[in-house]
């Protein structure tokens, strides 16, 4: 079997998607590389914390994951929601969860990309 390492972002919690997904491929014995705000008391792979709305903090933990190897797939799974009727939707809020759920979706998707040269993380 070829087993992968595979990244997970919001793969913290206990009832969430993405840890549910950390447990069943950690299962199948691929290594699960998490990303949260919060570290878990156990995780069955390598976990980093980092808050991923924070484009520094995304960079810095990038390096750290894309430096310790490639990356064979990909879960983006962290997400942000500010509900709110169109007429009322701060722009402001909507500038957030659009970096929170798009920016961070394509920047880890470049750099978990074969020969990714295109970020800060590159030059880990
Ligand atoms: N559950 C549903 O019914 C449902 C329906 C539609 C869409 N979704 C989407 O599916 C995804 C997962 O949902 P879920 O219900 O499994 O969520 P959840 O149980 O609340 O888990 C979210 C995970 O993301 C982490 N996280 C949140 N914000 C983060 C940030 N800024 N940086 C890094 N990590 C962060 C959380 O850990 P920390 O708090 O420690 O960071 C946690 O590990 C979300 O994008 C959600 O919008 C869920």
């Amino acid at each position: 079997m070829t087993r992968r390492r595979v990244l997970v972002t919001g793969a913290s919690k206990g009832l969430g998607i993405g840890r549910a997904l950390v447990e069943q491929w950690a299962g199948e014995g691929h290594t699960p590389v998490g990303i949260a705000r919060g570290a878990p008391q156990s995780f069955p792979g390598e976990f980093h914390e980092a808050d991923l709305a924070d484009r520094a903090a995304t960079d810095q933990v990038l390096g750290e994951v894309m430096g310790a190897g490639p990356v064979d797939a990909v879960v983006n799974n962290v997400g942000t929601v500010r509900p709110a009727p169109v007429g009322e939707v701060a722009l402001s809020d909507l500038d957030a969860v659009l970096d929170t759920n798009v920016r961070t979706a394509v920047e880890i998707v470049q750099a978990a990309l074969p020969g990714s040269s295109n970020g800060p993380w590159a030059a880990w």
